[in-house]
């Protein structure tokens, strides 16, 4: 297999050098008009702290112009940016605010330009302060932070100084102090550093959609955020894309993305999905060149020491999530000196991902249970008032059992026969088994989704595919042939980064044959019939060494390094991603001294959707003060039950508040918060 391409395939003659500089036109064009995985992320002027708190712009006509011709920046009330020696170059976002393009020429001038001394125009966050002065009260801006945005650039491959290359690192800081007019805003003391996970997972927009909400959580309002999109994600370049336009993608995987139990042969949909993951790699390859050996995580992990060494900061504050977790354990072990208060929520074990298919199998321990105890069973428990499985049509109660079976009927003759649906937007549709289970397993990561998802459920065992043709509809497609031609600046999906991070990551495990992933195959849908199939995308990973033989860099060294500080991990018990087992052979392997364990008693993937004030006083104590939980493992429980958020059970009229509730509910409203919601933090399959 390996040398099919031999010319190709070498390492000393990187091919198409220029493309992986540069973004081709065609990119260009394609993101005008294409939308991609993250189907209904919200735009930007739709996001929190953005339009919403702005003052009128009418009031305050723009003063000065988006640039001068003299190469210095035009003055804001709150002074020029970037500042000087900013190495992020840190200007107030706008909608505008995008890296300049690898093949700019003079980057700085550029993003200069993108500079909008019109206060008016950036984008502040919510008034915290507590307390303003009286005479800041007609102060639109005092006791506000800002959302601020630069870039940073660091080596391609940090491990050929003689490669010119660079990946050009976009970030977005939300600054918790705002801006001061006398022009001498401090940072904080610390910043901290967020990833969402993926392996595709934008920092940026998880800045966005979040910054807020984290340092208040977990610093009390005290620390500013950063949010930086990873090498090949989203606003950084150069981007990771093996398909010119996402319409492509959708016609392949309606052939290869049909599951076990909906395939008419094993083998032959083995070998169709064999075939399509050899030919994505192989575009891979023909479109971006070597790219995909400077991907690793070993790489986004000295990315993040660059981002601290620009910070200026000593140590590293960060809070990593999902797939962000084996960014910080490589970090971690890589620069133990560096480690400052890092806290890795939804722990992974990059031991397995060492392994071929390791990002699969490992992650399934506890789908089932998350379905059987928490889906159906705290549905049955909260009732019919608060959850549409709990009742049925003749009225009496069933036992967790009965509903489990009926349920997995229901789901499981779709898999020989589909069922029709209409949708407004789509038109004709299908109810299918395999767009039906990636959903459920998606909405296993959050718990805020199932009251919706039971109603969709409830109707579709009734034959009614009104909701389920409304729900599934945003999961078939990555292209919206709905919206107008050119769209919005879409860019095409990062399903493909994804796919190269973990591959390379896992470039030399132990890769079998046909015969052996026709084994796994059959092993975890038979483990998890929810996730066995979205995970078994790892099978791709076969092909990668085909064409990049090795990336430049993996980290294969153990993770117990002594650290400068400890570690604060947390696993969920029901995590459908990352179950407790990962995290607690994570926490043996680093040792007390290095880490320490909130075991979380929860639903949903990471602790941040069904909330503990114990596992938030733990953070919260460690990022302000670096205090630790007393033993390697400790225990904290979620303060509510799904199905019953926000409902106060014994207060008086609790029953008839909670009937108005459940007529006002909208579970398509519902369903689309939590696609936003997932879709940000990366990929749905992680
Ligand atoms: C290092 O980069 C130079 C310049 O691009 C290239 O010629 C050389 O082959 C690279 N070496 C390796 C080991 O990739
Ligand atoms: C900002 O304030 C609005 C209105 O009070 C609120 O709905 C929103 O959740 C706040 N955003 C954050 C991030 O706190
Ligand atoms: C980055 O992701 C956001 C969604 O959060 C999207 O709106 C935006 O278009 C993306 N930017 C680029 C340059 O891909
Ligand atoms: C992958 O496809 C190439 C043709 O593009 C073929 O030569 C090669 O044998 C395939 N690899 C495997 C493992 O099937
Ligand atoms: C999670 O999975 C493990 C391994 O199968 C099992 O031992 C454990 O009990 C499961 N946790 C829950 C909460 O069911
Ligand atoms: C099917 O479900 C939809 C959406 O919940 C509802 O509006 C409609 O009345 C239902 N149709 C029937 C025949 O029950
Ligand atoms: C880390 O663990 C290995 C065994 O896997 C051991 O040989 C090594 O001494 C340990 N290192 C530290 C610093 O404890």
């Amino acid at each position: 297999m390996k040398g099919d391409l031999p010319e190709r395939a070498s390492q000393s003659q990187p091919p198409r050098r220029r493309e992986s500089f540069t973004v081709p036109n065609f990119v260009w064009q394609f993101l005008i008009v294409l939308e991609l995985l993250y189907l209904l992320y919200p735009t930007l002027s739709s996001l929190p702290g953005i339009n919403h708190f702005l003052p009128p712009v009418k009031q305050h006509p723009i003063h000065g112009h988006p640039a001068n011709c003299h190469g210095s920046s035009p003055s804001s009330p709150f002074g020029r940016f970037p500042q000087a020696d900013d190495p992020f170059r840190f200007i107030p976002c706008t909608g505008t605010s995008l890296p300049p393009a690898l093949d700019d020429p003079k980057p700085d001038a550029s993003w200069m330009k993108l500079f909008d001394p019109n206060p008016n125009h950036w984008s502040w966050g919510n008034r915290t302060a507590t307390s303003i002065t009286a005479e800041q009260q007609n102060d639109p801006f005092a006791g506000r932070g800002i959302y601020m945005c630069g870039y940073l650039d660091v080596p391609l491959d940090y491990t050929n100084k003689s490669d010119p290359r660079i990946a050009r690192l976009a970030v977005t800081k939300f600054q918790v102090t705002g801006l001061s007019s006398d022009h001498n805003t401090k940072k904080t003391e610390r910043t901290v550093v967020i990833n969402p996970g993926g392996p595709g997972g934008s920092g940026t927009s998880y800045a966005w959609r979040a910054a807020e909400e984290i340092t208040e959580r977990l610093s009390g309002g005290r620390y500013d955020v950063l949010g930086f999109d990873p090498r090949g994600v989203n606003a950084s370049l150069p981007t990771v894309s093996c398909s010119p336009h996402d319409a492509d993608r959708d016609r392949w995987s309606l052939e290869w993305q049909k599951y076990r139990a909906a395939a008419d042969s094993n083998t032959k949909q083995l070998h169709l999905m064999d075939a399509f993951h050899n030919a994505t790699l192989r575009a891979c390859w023909e479109r971006q060149g070597d790219l995909a050996r400077f991907v690793s995580t070993a790489f986004v992990a000295r990315d993040v020491e660059e981002i601290r060494k620009a910070l200026g900061e000593d140590e590293l504050t960060g809070f990593m999530v999902s797939y962000g977790t084996g960014i910080g354990q490589t970090y971690a072990n890589m620069f133990p000196n560096s480690v400052g208060r890092l806290i890795l929520d939804g722990t992974e074990y990059v031991r397995d991902h060492r392994l071929a298919g390791g990002f699969g199998f490992t992650a399934l321990d506890n789908v089932t249970n998350a379905w059987h105890d928490g889906f159906l069973g705290e549905c049955l428990k909260a009732g019919p008032e608060h959850c549409a499985l709990a009742k049925t049509e003749s009225g009496e109660s069933r036992t967790l059992t009965e509903l489990d079976i009926w349920m997995q009927g229901v789901i499981g003759s779709l898999a020989s026969q589909p069922l029709p649906a209409y949708t407004e937007k789509s038109g004709p549709s299908l109810v299918t088994y395999s767009v039906l289970v990636s959903a459920i397993y998606q909405s296993m990561y959050n718990p805020h989704s199932w009251k919706a998802l039971a109603e969709m459920l409830y109707e579709l065992g009734q034959g009614n595919t009104t909701l389920a043709g409304e729900f599934l509809d945003a999961n078939w497609w990555q292209y919206d042939p709905s919206l107008p031609c050119p769209a919005a600046n879409k860019k095409t999906s990062a399903d493909d980064l994804t796919l190269l991070v973990v591959c390379s990551d896992a470039y030399d495990g132990d890769y079998h044959d046909l015969r052996w992933w026709s084994h796994l195959w059959e092993d975890m849908t038979r483990k998890s019939w929810i996730a066995g199939d979205s995970r078994f995308f790892v099978f791709a990973c076969r092909h990668f060494a085909t064409y990049w033989p090795k990336p430049a860099e993996v980290y294969r060294g153990d993770l117990n390094h002594t650290l400068r500080n400890p570690v604060l991990l947390v696993a969920e018990t029901y995590d459908p991603a990352t179950p407790l087992r990962n995290g607690r052979r994570l926490a043996a392997e680093m040792g007390v001294e290095n880490a320490r364990l909130i075991a979380h008693h929860g639903y949903g993937h990471s602790s941040g959707r069904d909330r503990s004030a114990c596992t938030d006083g733990y953070l919260k104590a460690y990022m302000l003060d670096g205090a630790l939980p007393a033993g390697q493992e400790t225990a904290c429980y979620a303060d509510e039950k799904p199905y019953l958020y926000g409902v106060k059970k014994d207060a008086p009229g609790s029953l008839a508040a909670a009937a108005a509730g459940a007529r006002g509910f909208d579970p398509v409203a519902s369903w689309r918060e939590h696609l936003r919601e997932t879709r940000l933090l990366g990929p749905p399959r992680v």
